[in-house]
């Protein structure tokens, strides 16, 4: 099936579970990818629904330990949510269009704005573990297109129009990737709270390993701030179907290229749940809440 149908199919499917348990078909304002530190977010849902993925047609099925695998629908405040616990990886095995798949079905309910999380390998020195970072640009370092040949097609064509553009250097491609509204939104919302939100270049890998000193000290080279192995497919697609970006990484690791150290998948664990004190209430207030604008 191609994923236009396989989409359609799938959020056909959501619609009938909602409305079986009762709950309006209107449209879900935010999308939540719950990574790490963000995974209770999941119990703040109120009037919600859960469906398995493993009953919905077409999702991936993550096996990362802490990583559940839950559609969660229901409303933050007053802000109507549709949240995705759990998500699959391209170091998983899956297929850039099917990892992503999920994101195309958010799309499909409605939703006009992501809230992204994950966690990372602080490379910039001044990082430390457990540190929220709002990622501002990305570094496409796993290099596996999520989108369909007729979307590359309409892409490609676009590209080649804008190409005298670009070459002048007009169009950052990626300077609005992360939707500045949000992030500031995002830095005012953390002052209240009490903490301060750096910005940082994230740079995606295939995974599924850790990197080598060496790598550490390249990527630092390359200008990125920190490394993780997932979110820049799940960005590619929203964006390209119009939805707004908010992304956020947890540094659960500082790379120290030059000592020898070990990560290891309890640490990364550790320090998500610590940074989750800050970042479940940060998102709860900016969805209380929501700016009129983002409602559209
Ligand atoms: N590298 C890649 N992904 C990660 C890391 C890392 O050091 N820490 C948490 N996710």
């Amino acid at each position: 099936m191609d994923i236009p149908s396989q989409v359609q199919q799938s959020v056909s499917f959501i619609h009938n579970q909602m409305e079986s348990a009762g709950v309006s078909g209107e449209s879900r304002h935010f999308g939540l990818i719950l990574g790490s530190g963000l995974g209770s977010l999941a119990h703040e849902i109120e009037d919600s629904i859960t469906i398995p993925y493993a009953k919905t047609p077409g999702f991936p099925l993550s096996h990362v330990s802490g990583h559940a695998g839950n559609l969660v629908l229901g409303r933050i405040g007053q802000t109507k949510v549709v949240a995705l616990a759990g998500r699959s990886h391209l170091y998983e095995g899956w297929a850039s269009q099917h990892a992503t798949l999920p994101v195309r079905v958010l799309a499909g309910l409605g939703v006009k704005n992501l809230v992204v999380s994950n966690a990372s390998g602080g490379i910039n020195p001044r990082f430390r573990s457990g540190q929220v970072v709002l990622i501002d640009q990305h570094i496409d370092g796993m290099r596996r297109s999520p989108f369909t040949p007729e979307e590359l097609a309409t892409q490609k064509a676009a590209s080649d129009q804008s190409t005298a553009a670009m070459r002048a250097g007009h169009h950052g491609r990626l300077g609005s990737t992360y939707d500045e509204n949000l992030m500031k939104q995002a830095e005012r919302v953390a002052i209240s709270l009490g903490f301060s939100l750096q910005r940082g270049t994230y740079l995606a890998t295939l995974g599924p390993t850790y990197e080598t000193r060496a790598e550490y000290r390249m990527f630092a080279r390359m200008g990125a701030d920190m490394v993780g192995m997932s979110t820049v497919p799940e960005v590619l697609v929203a964006r390209s179907l119009g939805v707004r970006v908010l992304a956020f990484s947890i540094v659960t690791n500082v790379a120290t290229p030059d000592a020898p150290t070990k990560t290891d998948h309890s640490e990364v664990l550790d320090w998500s749940k610590q940074a989750q004190s800050q970042l479940v209430p940060l998102i709860k207030t900016m969805l209380t809440e929501p700016q009129a604008d983002l409602l559209g």
